[in-house]
């Protein structure tokens, strides 16, 4: 939460870090700022609001021939979002600025020592203490007065600091919160993730926790407790096109529209089939690093995440235990950390998280790791926080999550549990190796399959505007209909803020039933399958109670047409491939009812992409 982007050695220097603020909006965008150094001191520009309103305030200034700059767009935790809490963080002898992603938990005693010394406050937020805290300890070495607070903080941090009489030198140090150090020849950046970075070069470091990177235009110093370390930078893959729109109106229609590329790369360049009918499939990993006898000895899988990565896990269970007959268990990260769970080294943990940094999953992994148990990380974000603590990762490759409603993360998260769960099961012997192959055939021919869903997208337009002026919504499915009715809700209320609830159809008559009348629409999930009978049960007592029916079925399904008010096809496959099928109609209709009521889908009030914070 929070988007940080600073640069030393590039020409418009202001330019740099606004282009790099709007691509890190996604991590909060209540307020931003930028700060430059200037003959009179440092020069602040702070606006509540968009990147955009910031923009207009800066006016030709963003052009300003500077070669140092550093910007910070905002996701509130201490102070309402406004000008005076915006970052970037002045101390009150305005020598030293400070932008900041994270929680200081020590300042308030912090702040009253300064208030007692005489420091007058400007704002109500933890950042604008650590600027004079490293204001009382700066004599001209910028970085020693950094190493000299950094160990007095307790929290999570990223910040990016610079002082009036130096104005081509940066300090950056993280602990808890992500950040990037981009490495280009005659310049230098940090931010808050690769994307402000890539535009200008791809070698990049991910800085590790307590560490602090001193840049200048020629120069890029990491160091830990005082001295200089090595270190070594990633080159990331990504293009900085990826990051467009590509002529779609929204990033989410953009990202939901990429699903059948993401999902076919995936197992086209991670499963090979042999074409005689003995071989067995080979399944490619890179970055694994736990050996195949460790699998035969799992006990019980976890699977640690939150949100809709958590639904990932909800599905993933069912394909891992009929899969690999594991017990498999998904558990909230932030409920599971706090648990005192049981743990030992026999239990396999499976982290699952698009950004690689949602607080709460890092601190489940950091607490699995200390019980001994291994930890494979099923992550999106290359170099993210996760991804390199964890003992082996499986990376989604989905490319860069922009729209804040997480969408083809979540069918590639589902797509690489299964692939996981498929080369457990072959190393385990647990699955029959012709079923094998003819699950890895049909995981081949997935992208064909997805861009046919994708033709639902003109009807379901349709039904979004007949249901736009829903004030609440209930999504029903069994099996793993039931997480998938969670994710239906959860991208409903995240982009249009409707209120939306997701159950498990069997639970309907423990309660939600009562909610049901004329104003009710009901998405159900009902395809041809074992529990679809049932189902047709749940939509009959539905319709008694003159609730709307929207019904997700299976192409040639008649029966339903009867008894559902408006029904969506599409064609009904094996188990996975269902989950995924029907996954891109409800990111469709949340997305089609959102836009039909004027709301802005890529950034939905009050969240953040990631969630760096408790
Ligand atoms: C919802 C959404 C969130 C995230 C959750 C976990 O659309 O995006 O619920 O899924 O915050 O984030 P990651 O996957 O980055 O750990």
């Amino acid at each position: 939460m929070c988007g940080i982007v600073a640069v030393v050695g590039l020409p418009r220097a202001i330019r740099v870090v606004m282009d790099g603020l709007y691509s890190l909006e996604y991590r909060g965008y209540d307020s931003a700022g930028v700060a430059w150094p200037g003959r009179g001191g440092l020069n602040v520009v702070r606006a509540a609001g968009r990147v955009s309103e910031l923009a207009a305030l800066l006016g030709d200034r963003a052009d300003a021939e500077v070669e140092t700059a550093m910007g910070h767009t905002r996701w509130a935790t201490h102070g309402v979002p406004c000008e005076r809490n915006a970052h970037p963080h002045v101390s009150a002898d305005g020598r030293i600025a400070v932008v900041h992603n994270g929680i200081i938990d020590n300042y308030a005693p912090i702040k009253a020592d300064l208030e007692a010394e005489g420091v007058v406050f400007r704002s109500d937020t933890d950042t604008e203490v650590v600027a004079n805290m490293i204001a009382r300890e700066y004599r001209g070495d910028l970085v020693r007065a950094v190493e000299a607070v950094i160990p007095k903080l307790d929290g999570t941090f990223a910040f990016c600091i610079m002082a009036s009489d130096q104005p081509g030198l940066l300090v950056a140090s993280r602990r808890g919160s992500p950040l990037a150090v981009g490495v280009g020849p005659g310049f230098n950046m940090a931010a808050s993730d690769a994307m402000p970075i890539i535009p200008h070069t791809r070698r990049v470091v991910f800085l590790e926790d307590d560490q602090v990177a001193v840049i200048t235009s020629g120069a890029c110093e990491i160091r830990k407790g005082g001295r200089s370390v090595d270190y070594a930078c990633t080159e990331i893959a990504w293009s900085p096109e990826a990051a467009q729109k590509d002529g779609y109106a929204h990033y989410m229609l953009k990202e939901i529209f990429e699903q059948p590329t993401v999902l076919e790369n995936m197992f086209r360049n991670r499963l090979r089939l042999p074409p005689s009918s003995d071989a067995d499939p080979e399944f490619l990993f890179e970055g694994l690093n736990i050996p195949d006898d460790y699998f035969r000895g799992v006990s019980r899988i976890v699977m640690l995440a939150q949100g809709t990565a958590y639904h990932a896990c909800m599905v993933g269970r069912n394909m891992i235990e009929r899969t690999t007959k594991i017990p498999s268990y998904p558990e909230y990260a932030a409920d599971f950390r706090y648990r005192d769970p049981i743990l030992d080294p026999s239990v396999l943990v499976i982290a699952v998280t698009q950004s690689g940094e949602t607080m709460d999953t890092l601190h489940a992994v950091r607490l699995a790791k200390e019980a001994g148990c291994k930890v494979l990380a099923v992550v999106n974000v290359v170099g993210s926080s996760i991804a390199r603590e964890a003992d082996g990762v499986f990376y989604l490759n989905c490319g860069p999550e922009i729209g804040v409603a997480s969408t083809k993360a979540f069918t590639a998260m589902i797509a690489g549990l299964y692939f996981l769960a498929l080369r457990m099961g072959q190393i385990r012997g647990s699955i029959d190796r012709g079923e094998l192959r003819r699950r890895v055939l049909d995981l081949l021919g997935i992208g064909a399959r997805l861009n046919g869903i994708l033709a639902t997208d003109g009807a379901i337009r349709r039904i979004a505007a007949k249901y736009k002026n829903a004030s609440n919504f209930l999504f029903l499915g069994r099996g793993t209909g039931w997480p998938l009715a969670m994710e239906g809700a959860l991208k409903l209320k995240e982009v249009s803020y409707i209120h939306a609830e997701g159950y498990d159809a069997a639970e309907m008559k423990h309660g939600p039933i009562a909610l049901v009348d004329e104003n009710m629409p009901v998405l159900a999930i009902a395809l041809q399958g074992s529990r679809y009978e049932k189902l047709i049960g749940n939509i009959q007592e539905i319709k008694a109670r003159k609730g709307k029916v929207i019904a997700l079925a299976s192409l040639g399904d008649k029966r339903i047409r009867d008894i559902a008010d408006d029904v969506i096809y599409v064609r009904a496959e094996s188990g996975i491939m269902n989950s995924i099928c029907c996954s891109i109609p409800l990111q469709l209709l949340a997305y089609h009812i959102a836009v039909a009521r004027g709301c802005d889908v890529d950034k939905p009030k009050n969240l953040a992409k990631s969630v760096t914070v408790e």
